[in-house]
C-alpha cells in the first residue's frame, strides 16, 4: 500500500477512525506521529509538551531508553502467552514485584488489561467471595459508590460510577449502586463549614453503611482524588475514616487506584497518605509507566482462599481477558519500577509539586478561577461564570475547551474535564516544562474566558 499524504490520513481520521469521548460531528485531527521525554511530535514537527500525561498513564516520559530496551528484549522471547492456566517469568516476576510494593495484605495479583477491567474484576470478585467464604453472606450484592465517581467504560464500572453526563444514558443497562455524596471541599451543602466537612462526609457513609451493610458487599472508591469529577480532591482523613468504617460494619474496600497510583500523588500507592490497605485494589494506566494496556486487580489472602476448592466445587475465578498479564506489558511495567528506584522518581517529585502549588496559588487570583486543586503532580483549575455564587459556565460554552485550544498554539497539550482544566503531566516533567504548561494555562484563561463576556 502507498504511503498516504497528511491530509489523506486527516480525512481517513475524521471520516473513519470513531474517537473516544469525542463528538465526531466536529473533531479536528489532532495527528501524533512521534513523542520523546515530555514532548509530543505531530505529523507536521509540531511540538506540544505533555500536560496530561497521554491521558494520564505516562510517567517516565516518553520513548525512555530503559523502557523501550524493556519491550524489545522481551519481543524477542515472546509477545504474547495466555493467562488462563499458563504464565511466563515476566508476568510472575512482575506480580511478585506489585505485591512487595503494594499495601500490606495485598497477596494476589489478578491480571487484566485496562482499568475498567480492573475495577470489573474487583466487583466481581467481591461479589463471589461474599458467597463463597466458609460463613457465606450472598445478601451481599449491593455496592456502595461515591457521588461523580468514575471507574472507567464497561458496564459494572459504570453501574458504580456517577458521572451524569457519561453514566445517564446507560441507566437500564446497570446494577443498583447506593451513592453517598461526593467529598467535595468547594461545593458543600450550605451551611456546612469547611472544618466540619470531613466529620459531614463520612456521616453521610456511615449512615448508608449502618443502614444496608447486610446486603453491601463493597465500597468502591478512588483514594484521594476523583479524577473524572474534575480532579476533585477529599479532605484529608477521608480514606483512612471509609476504611474504618468499612471494617466496622464488614463491608469490603476496593480502591481504584488506576489514575493516582505509581507516584502521582507524591507516593508510589495514594493509600500510603493515610496508612490505608484495602481488600481489592485496581491498578492501570501507569502500571507500565503509559506504554502498553496493563491492569491488575491485588486482592488480600482472605479473599483469595475462598475460591480454592475441589474442581468440581467451581468456586474458580470463571473471569479473564484473552492478553491479561501480557508479557511485553509486564516487561515494560517492571522496567517502570526500576526506573522509579535507578531515577529516584518519587524523591524527585516534591520541588516539582511545590513549583505547580506556586503556579495554581497565582492562577487561582484570576477572576475566572473559581476554585484550584492539587495533589502530587495532579491539578485541577475550575473555571466559574461567577466566583461568588460558583455559578458554571454552561457546559455548551466549552470553556475549559477554548483554554486547551489556547493552550495548544503555545506548544502545549492538555485536555480538559468540562470546565475543569487539568494539569497533569509525566512525573519526569522539569521545572521548566511545568512553567510552560502553567504559563499557558494562565494565559489562556485569560483569553478563553474574556471572549463573550
Ligand atoms: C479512577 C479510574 N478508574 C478507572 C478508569 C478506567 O481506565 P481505562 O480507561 O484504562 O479503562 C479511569 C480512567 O480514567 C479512572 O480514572
Amino acid at each position: 500500500m502507498k504511503e498516504p499524504f497528511d491530509e489523506q490520513l486527516r480525512d481517513w481520521d475524521r471520516s473513519i477512525v470513531w474517537h473516544a469521548f469525542t463528538q465526531m460531528a466536529e473533531y479536528e485531527p489532532f495527528l501524533i506521529e512521534r513523542a520523546h521525554a515530555c514532548t509530543l511530535v505531530d505529523i507536521e514537527g509540531s511540538e506540544y509538551l505533555d500536560g496530561v500525561s497521554s491521558m494520564w498513564c505516562n510517567v517516565h516520559g516518553h520513548r525512555h531508553p530503559r523502557l523501550d530496551a524493556a519491550v524489545c528484549e522481551q519481543l524477542e522471547r515472546v509477545a504474547h502467552v495466555t493467562n488462563l492456566g499458563a504464565s511466563n517469568p515476566t508476568t510472575i516476576k512482575l506480580a511478585r514485584r506489585l505485591v512487595e510494593l503494594a499495601p500490606a495484605g495485598l497477596e494476589h495479583v489478578f491480571f487484566s488489561d485496562d482499568g475498567a477491567t480492573a475495577v470489573e474484576v474487583a466487583i466481581k470478585m467481591a461479589l463471589q467471595y461474599w458467597r463463597q467464604r466458609p460463613d457465606p453472606r450472598p445478601a451481599k450484592t449491593c455496592y456502595v459508590a461515591l457521588g461523580e465517581a468514575y471507574h472507567g467504560d464497561t458496564l459494572g464500572s459504570v453501574s458504580v460510577g456517577g458521572v451524569e453526563r457519561f453514566h445517564a444514558m446507560f441507566e437500564p443497562l446497570l446494577f443498583e449502586t447506593i451513592r453517598v455524596p461526593v467529598p467535595d471541599p468547594y461545593r458543600t451543602p450550605p451551611g456546612l463549614a469547611p472544618e466540619s466537612c470531613l466529620e459531614h462526609y463520612l456521616g453521610e457513609m456511615e449512615r448508608v453503611l449502618a443502614e444496608h451493610h447486610e446486603r453491601i458487599a463493597a465500597v468502591v472508591i478512588e483514594p484521594l482524588v476523583q479524577g473524572a469529577a474534575g480532579m476533585i480532591v477529599h479532605p484529608p482523613g477521608y480514606l483512612r475514616g471509609v476504611r474504618e468504617l468499612t471494617r466496622k460494619y464488614d463491608v469490603l474496600l476496593i480502591a481504584d487506584e488506576v489514575a493516582v497510583a505509581f507516584g502521582r500523588t507524591g507516593r508510589m500507592f495514594a493509600c500510603e497518605h493515610e496508612g490505608v490497605s484495602p481488600d481489592l485494589l485496581c491498578l492501570a494506566k501507569g502500571l507500565t509507566g503509559g506504554y502498553l494496556p496493563l491492569a491488575a486487580t491485588l486482592a488480600t489472602g482472605e479473599i483469595y482462599r475462598a475460591f480454592l476448592g475441589d474442581y468440581a466445587e467451581s468456586k474458580t475465578f470463571f473471569h479473564g481477558h484473552t492478553y491479561g498479564g501480557n508479557p511485553l506489558g509486564a516487561a515494560v511495567a517492571l522496567a517502570s519500577l526500576d526506573v522509579f528506584e535507578e531515577e529516584g522518581t518519587l524523591d524527585k517529585l516534591p520541588p516539582k509539586i511545590a513549583r505547580l502549588a506556586e503556579h495554581l496559588e497565582r492562577i487561582s487570583a484570576l477572576p475566572h478561577v473559581g476554585h484550584v486543586r492539587q495533589c502530587g503532580l495532579i491539578a485541577g483549575v475550575e473555571l466559574v461564570r461567577d466566583r461568588a455564587t460558583k455559578e458554571p459556565y454552561p457546559w455548551s460554552e466549552k470553556r475549559g475547551l477554548r483554554l486547551c485550544e489556547y493552550a495548544k498554539t503555545e506548544g502545549v497539550w492538555l485536555r480538559p474535564l468540562g470546565n475543569v482544566v487539568v494539569i497533569m503531566p509525566p512525573l519526569a516533567v522539569s521545572i521548566e516544562e511545568l512553567d510552560r504548561i502553567c504559563g499557558a494555562v494562565e494565559r489562556g484563561a485569560a483569553i478563553a474566558l474574556s471572549e463573550g463576556e
